[in-house]
C-alpha cells in the first residue's frame, strides 16, 4: 500500500460534524449520486403535497472495497430480507417508501420469485399449443421455434403471485416507491446524507428505518490502491525469457501455479493484512442534523452474544438521543426482536420484545447469503408483519404531539 497523502486525523478526537466533513471530504461521491437525488427530490415533493407518510428503508450490507478498480472487497452477510420484506409492510400500512438497497439484494415483491430459493422460472410453465402440452408435463425439451404455447403461471403458484402482482403494481401505479442501489459503505452514507436533507419539508411524516448492515471499518480513499492486490511477489513474466514452449524459464517451476493438477502450490503467496480505519457512526449527524425535525428514527442493533443485545442497543439510544432501537441476534433474527425505547422525561429504558409464534413453523430452504444455502426452520409468520403496525403506532404518537406541540405554540 502506498503511504498515506496526509496524515489522518484520529475520528476520536473530531466533533461529529468535523468527522462527516473529513469523511466526505476525501472519499468521493458516487457518480449516481446526482441522478438519484433529482428522483428521490420529486418523489418526496410530491408525497410532501400529498401529506403522505414517507419512510426510508436502508437494506442489505455494505461493500468495502480493497482496490479503487475494485476486484475484492469486504462484505457482510445481509440479504437484505429485514428491509425489503419490512418496506412491503410499510406501503400495507399506508407508507410511501423510499427503498436505499446494496445492489443486487433482496427486493420488495419480487424477494418471493427471487435468489436461490424460489428460482422465478419454477414458477413458470410454457402452455399448450396446438400441436403440444406443456413441456414439463411431457418433461421433454420442446426446442421446435415454430411451435410454442404461451408462458404461464404455474396452477399451484396463480394464487400468490397474483396477490403480489396486484401489491406491486398498485405501489408502481400510485408512485409509493421508490428504489435506488449503492453498492460501497461510501456511496450508502452519501445516498443517506443526500435523501435526509431532501426530506426536511416532510417533518414528522418522515420515518428512517436503518435496516443496512453498515460496516464499521473502510480503507479510505486515499489509503486504497489503485490496481488488483497481487497475490504473489513474482516479477511480471517477461517476453524474452519464454523458451520454445511459452515458458518462462526465469522462474522457478514451483511458483507457477497451473491450478488443481499441480502436486504442491507454490509457496511463495504473500499474506494479505487489511489495515481499515474505523467509519465515523453518522447516526449522530443523521438525528442532529439531517434529518427533518420532529421525525423518527429507528436503527437496528445486531449482535451474536445474546448478553450484549440490550446493553448495546440501549447504549446505542443513550448515544445517539433517537427514538428507538430494535435489537435483533443473527440466529434468531427471524424469530424475536426487541424494541428498546427510552423515556425522555426520566431516562428510563423499555423494553418490548416482538415474538413470531414458536406454532408457526415450516422447513424451507435456507437463504443463500445467511448460511451458504441448507434446510432451515423458518416461521410461517413474517416477524416484519408484527414490527410495521406496532412501529406505525409509535410514529402517529409521535406525529400527535408534534402536531399539539405547534398547536400549543401558537
Ligand atoms: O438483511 P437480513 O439478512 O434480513 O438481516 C437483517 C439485519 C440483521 C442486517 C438487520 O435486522 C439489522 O440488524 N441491521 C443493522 C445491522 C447493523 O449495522 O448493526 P450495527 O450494530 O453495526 O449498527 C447499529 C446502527 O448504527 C445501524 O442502524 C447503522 O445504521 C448505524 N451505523 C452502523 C455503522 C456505521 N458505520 N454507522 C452507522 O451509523
Amino acid at each position: 500500500m502506498p503511504e498515506a497523502a496526509h496524515i489522518a486525523p484520529s475520528t476520536q478526537t473530531l466533533t461529529p460534524e468535523e468527522a462527516e466533513s473529513y469523511y466526505f471530504k476525501i472519499n468521493p461521491a458516487p457518480p449516481s449520486l446526482q441522478e438519484h437525488h433529482e428522483l428521490a427530490k420529486e418523489f418526496i415533493d410530491r408525497h410532501v403535497k400529498s401529506g403522505r407518510r414517507l419512510v426510508l428503508v436502508t437494506s442489505g450490507g455494505t461493500t468495502v472495497p480493497l482496490e479503487t478498480q475494485t476486484v475484492r472487497f469486504v462484505d457482510n452477510f445481509s440479504a437484505g430480507t429485514r428491509g425489503a420484506t419490512s418496506a412491503e409492510y410499510f406501503l400495507q400500512e399506508g407508507y410511501a417508501v423510499i427503498f436505499l438497497h446494496r445492489q443486487f439484494s433482496l427486493l420488495p415483491y419480487s424477494r418471493h420469485f427471487s435468489h436461490s430459493t424460489n428460482c422465478f422460472l419454477d414458477f413458470m410453465d410454457e402452455g399448450s399449443s396446438s400441436s403440444t402440452t406443456s413441456s414439463s408435463s411431457t418433461g421433454k425439451n420442446n426446442n421446435n421455434e415454430n411451435d410454442h404455447g404461451p408462458i404461464i403461471v404455474r396452477s399451484e403458484y396463480q394464487d400468490e403471485m397474483r396477490k403480489v402482482l396486484r401489491q406491486y403494481n398498485y405501489a408502481k401505479a400510485n408512485n409509493l416507491l421508490l428504489v435506488l442501489p449503492f453498492v460501497t459503505v461510501t456511496e450508502y452514507l452519501y445516498e443517506l446524507r443526500s435523501l435526509a436533507y431532501l426530506m426536511k419539508p416532510l417533518g414528522p411524516n418522515a420515518l428512517f428505518y436503518l435496516a443496512a448492515a453498515v460496516s464499521d471499518f473502510f480503507i479510505p480513499r486515499d489509503r486504497m490502491v489503485e490496481h488488483k492486490i497481487q497475490s504473489s511477489n513474482e516479477p511480471p513474466v517477461k517476453k524474452e525469457n519464454k523458451d520454445q514452449t511459452g515458458t518462462d524459464s526465469s522462474i522457478p517451476p514451483d511458483s507457477i501455479y497451473t491450478g488443481f493438477n499441480d502436486p504442491v502450490p507454490p509457496t511463495h503467496g504473500k499474506k494479505l493484512i487489511i489495515d481499515l480505519d474505523p467509519v465515523p457512526k453518522f447516526l449522530h449527524r443523521l438525528v442532529d442534523g439531517w434529518a427533518p425535525a420532529g421525525s423518527m428514527v429507528v436503527s437496528f442493533k445486531l449482535e451474536t452474544d445474546p448478553d450484549l443485545l440490550i446493553s448495546k442497543s440501549e447504549q446505542a439510544l443513550q448515544r445517539y438521543s433517537h427514538h428507538l432501537v430494535i435489537g435483533n441476534l443473527l440466529s434468531t433474527r427471524k424469530w424475536e426482536v426487541v424494541f428498546v425505547s427510552r423515556d425522555k422525561a426520566t431516562g428510563e429504558f423499555g423494553l418490548k420484545w416482538i415474538r413470531v409464534p414458536k406454532s408457526s413453523t415450516r422447513m424451507r430452504k435456507g437463504s443463500v447469503a445467511a448460511s451458504g444455502g441448507g434446510t432451515h426452520l423458518q416461521p410461517d409468520v413474517e416477524i416484519e408483519s408484527l414490527i410495521i403496525p406496532e412501529l406505525k403506532k409509535a410514529h402517529s404518537q409521535m406525529i400527535e404531539s408534534a402536531a399539539k406541540g405547534t398547536h400549543e405554540g401558537k
